[in-house]
């Protein structure tokens, strides 16, 4: 990697910000899954014995420049602290006096996390005003946020024109996972992409078509593609909108892009609803697509087999519901058995992978959403163009 991390500088004695991606989703104010907080962990941890002072900071949610109760930083604190073994003071604001003075009488060991970012517009509007205030606590700048690197917010890098910046170990290894995925793969060298839409993935569709050997498309994001081949995919969810895209996707790709030879159809979005497998070109109205079917599973196995580099991002069906979960779970099970470079994209692909008990086994699961996406389709996230170079 090209840019600088907390390796490269010295923090020992310093007050370091560290921009974390707490965006954790919440139940009724419990924290369900807590994989980003752990994540961050072995950059706190190495943090912390070499000696600094941490000031942590991280939007949760989209609070859109107000103060919303439920989007306090307080359950995070809570359970970084139990994680850390050590007490982390959540503090009320992320700029101001009271957070000034605590910032300023923080020794080495000790860890403050501020509080929502997004409870200021002025982080998503990247204020530089804003910036210089939370820059004003600390001495260095600490990027492992790679899940809001895509974000050009004021502490994703506003603070970096203030600060020294580098990058923590978490934002590292995501940048060498994905780096090496897109930029220098394995051959073969096999995509899978599900998901309920087309038009947001469409970038990286086309940057996976010229890179990769084969390209796998399941999840409602099939359905525009038969729409374009012109089969009627009954009460399917389908982006009429994006159908002249995929026609063209399908012409250019020819036998790279592999498609669903088979679908598991319901008779409503329900686990319960009547469900049956037919052919993509027999879905009759009435009758939606939920899931891949069991003939493709083999299809989209023989295309796997042999593969040196996976990368996979979204779902291959309505996993949440357990009766349309069974072709995103094969597909885990293949990845986890192949002899490869496996790449899971956050947000659903991940949580789909934890579910079925096999993430331990893929080579890297991401911790970003829309930030993965970007990365796989080949933009520059700002929040790793602000980090220092080597
Ligand atoms: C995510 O969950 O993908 C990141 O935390 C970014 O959140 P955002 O989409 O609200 O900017």
């Amino acid at each position: 990697m090209n840019k600088k991390t907390i390796r490269d500088v010295n923090v020992r004695g310093k007050r370091v910000l560290v921009r974390v991606d707490f965006n954790v989703p919440l139940k009724d104010g419990a924290i369900t899954d807590d994989i980003r907080i752990r994540a961050a962990l072995p950059t706190i941890n190495y943090l912390l014995e070499k000696g600094a002072a941490l000031i942590l900071c991280s939007h949760l949610g989209r609070a859109k420049g107000k103060v919303v109760p439920e989007l306090k930083m307080d359950p995070v604190a809570t359970r970084l602290s139990e994680l850390l073994g050590r007490p982390v003071k959540k503090m009320d604001d992320c700029i101001g006096p009271v957070v000034e003075d605590a910032a300023a009488a923080l020794q080495p060991g000790e860890v403050i996390l501020l509080e929502n970012t997004r409870f200021h517009a002025e982080e998503t509007a990247n204020d530089p005003g804003f910036a210089k205030q939370v820059a004003g606590l600390a001495d260095i700048f600490v990027n492992d946020a790679f899940g809001a690197a895509h974000r050009a917010h004021a502490t994703t890098v506003g603070v970096a024109d203030y600060l020294p910046a580098v990058a923590g170990f978490l934002m590292e290894k995501e940048l060498e996972f994905l780096g090496k995925a897109t930029s220098d793969p394995e051959h073969p060298y096999v995509a899978i992409l599900g998901g309920a839409k087309i038009s947001d993935k469409i970038g990286v569709i086309e940057s996976l078509l010229s890179k990769c050997d084969r390209l796998l498309i399941g999840g409602g994001m099939a359905n525009t593609f038969f729409k374009a081949m012109g089969f009627e995919v009954g009460d399917s969810l389908v982006e009429d909108d994006a159908v002249a895209t995929a026609k063209t996707l399908l012409e250019k790709a020819g036998s790279q892009l592999v498609l669903p030879v088979d679908a598991v159809v319901a008779d409503a979005f329900d686990n319960e609803a009547n469900a049956k497998v037919v052919a993509p070109n027999e879905v009759t109205p009435g009758w939606r697509i939920l899931d891949i079917g069991p003939k493709t599973v083999q299809t989209f196995e023989s295309a796997l087999g042999g593969a040196k580099t996976v990368i996979w991002n979204g779902p291959m069906g309505v996993f949440e519901m357990p009766n349309f979960a069974k072709g995103t779970f094969a597909v885990a099970e293949t990845l986890a058995k192949l002899d490869a470079i496996t790449v899971i994209g956050g947000g659903d692909s991940a949580a789909a992978v934890k579910q079925a008990g096999l993430a331990e086994k893929m080579s890297h699961v991401s911790t970003g959403g829309g930030a993965s996406l970007e990365f796989l389709e080949g933009k520059t996230l700002p929040g790793v163009a602000a980090l220092a170079d080597k």
